[in-house]
């Protein structure tokens, strides 16, 4: 195969003649390669020279006008940017490694080396930039066989390529998900076999993997790889436990770890927000905790949506998450994942649907996303009820939030307002002054204007015994 054509950008013909000058030999290879075959777009390009890889990448930058070039000397390689282009130069490496640290011992090798310590064969393709083979693709491991049968394999015995770099483990599955690449059998067996050995890799590198999975069109392939791998429980063990169905008394609850699964991917239709996804894969997370048999009522999981809220900082922060905003909206998305649906079970009170509307703020729509995708049930009728059910929330939330203006509910009131009226210093009497008025707005006892407001506070206040300036 020759691929010239996707070398049209004038740099591959400057670092071509600047590798001749220098009397060394150029590839490119790695992801671009295997990008470009698959017709994905990518604007990361690796170049493997068989020496002077940092010498090379000077006398390119050079020649190409730019001036900012990054030098690990340690390492021997050299990246610069060049317009939208990230171009990384490396001297081909041969690599040996040591049990207890995925960081290899590193010597000079051939092209062949640095092929045959990738990940993956569709990885391991290399285009030539000599003048005399220019564009033609080097695949000693049938990495191009692999690439149209869609399948992930590795160049070496796959107990070595995962052992040696146990992060490997999380890009297979990744790149199954994204790329729809089955993972071969043996590599799959050797997968499970290497999964304790994720313990020596960085919390932060398998999460940026799990957050790639995260952001897939449909997420649950990769969290069903990392499940039948055993790579899950090494890290998100809450998850696991969502698996299974108990049955008492010929009742059966659903299974939740499938369940999360669909509301995911349900989820992913709608929205690529990756913490809206993170809220749909915690929504159920209590569930296992709080999991009871009630006689009469059968299987019961009272306050997981309380527990779940609280039992994210926890997983966040094992697992190197942001412990931030992103985070609060997490806690929010799991504490309220149950309100919208509850409403529906009873007579849809305005008040009900003010105070949704209030807690949720300007994430209203974000958490109706997530219920909507949380109606899954094999029975069709009662999703078609809930579905119903919901339309109703749905309108409701848009009437009551024109007429009342409540996501974004500013008090008409402040405290200081209650202070300077009543001639206060900070005391209890404010408070409850304030929740009262914050109340009977939204039970729609007053309406959310200043006017109202102030005479409700004047019966409040007189009722403790305060009088007005
Ligand atoms: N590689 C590897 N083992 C790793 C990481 C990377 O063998 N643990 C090799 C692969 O040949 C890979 C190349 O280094 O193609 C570049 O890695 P990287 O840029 O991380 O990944 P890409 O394959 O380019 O894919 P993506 O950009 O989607 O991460």
């Amino acid at each position: 195969m020759n691929l010239s054509s996707a070398l049209h950008h004038r740099f591959f013909n400057v670092i071509q003649a600047e590798a001749e000058k220098l009397g060394v030999n150029v590839y490119v290879i790695g992801g671009f390669v295997r990008d470009q075959i698959l017709g994905r777009p990518s604007t990361d390009i690796d170049f493997v020279s068989d020496k002077l890889g940092v010498d090379l990448a000077r006398n390119a930058a050079k020649a190409l006008g730019i001036k900012k070039i990054d030098i690990f000397k340690t390492y021997g390689t050299a990246h610069f940017r060049f317009g939208e282009w990230d171009l990384e130069f490396v001297n081909a490496r041969k690599e040996s490694y040591t049990s207890d640290s995925r960081n290899p011992q590193v010597e000079q090798g051939s092209l062949q080396d640095d092929q045959n310590r990738r990940d993956f064969t569709i990885n391991a393709l290399a285009i030539s930039l000599q003048k005399e083979n220019f564009g033609d693709v080097i695949d000693p491991f049938g990495g191009l066989t692999d690439l149209e049968q869609k399948t992930l394999r590795t160049p070496l015995d796959p107990d070595i390529t995962y052992s040696d770099d146990p992060l490997r483990m999380m890009r297979a599955i990744r790149f199954a998900n994204q790329l729809h690449f089955r993972i071969e059998q043996s590599s799959f067996e050797a997968i499970k076999r290497n999964a304790d050995r994720i313990k020596i890799v960085s919390m932060e590198r398998i999460t940026t993997e799990l957050n790639k999975i995260v952001l897939c069109a449909k997420p649950s392939i990769g969290f069903k790889l990392l499940f039948d791998t055993a790579l899950l429980d090494r890290f998100f063990p809450e998850m696991v436990k969502l698996h299974g169905v108990e049955k008492r008394n010929g009742i059966a609850h659903k299974d939740n770890f499938y369940h999360t699964l669909q509301v995911l991917d349900n989820v992913c239709e709608t929205s690529d927000n990756l913490w809206l996804r993170w809220s749909a894969i915690m929504h159920d997370i209590a569930k296992p905790p709080t999991k009871r048999f009630e006689e009469g009522a059968g299987w019961t999981f009272h306050g997981h949506e309380d527990l779940g809220a609280r039992m994210v900082p926890k997983i966040f922060s094992r697992l190197k998450l942001p412990l931030d905003h992103s985070m609060k909206f997490v806690q929010k998305m799991v504490l309220l994942h149950l309100r919208p649906i509850a409403l529906t079970k009873e007579e849809i009170s305005d008040s009900a649907i003010r105070r949704l509307l209030f807690e949720a703020g300007d994430d209203i729509d974000e958490l109706m996303k997530l219920c909507r995708a949380d109606i899954t049930s094999k029975n069709e009728s009662k999703v078609q009820r809930y579905l119903a059910n919901y339309e109703i929330v749905v309108q409701k939330l848009v009437e009551l939030e024109e007429k009342d203006r409540i996501r974004n509910f500013q008090p008409p009131i402040t405290g200081e307002d209650i202070m300077r009226i009543f001639n206060l210093t900070p005391c209890r009497e404010i408070g409850v002054i304030k929740t009262a008025i914050k109340d009977a707005i939204l039970d729609g006892i007053i309406r959310n204007e200043y006017e109202e407001a102030y005479n409700f506070m004047l019966v409040e206040a007189e009722r403790l015994g305060l009088k007005p300036n």
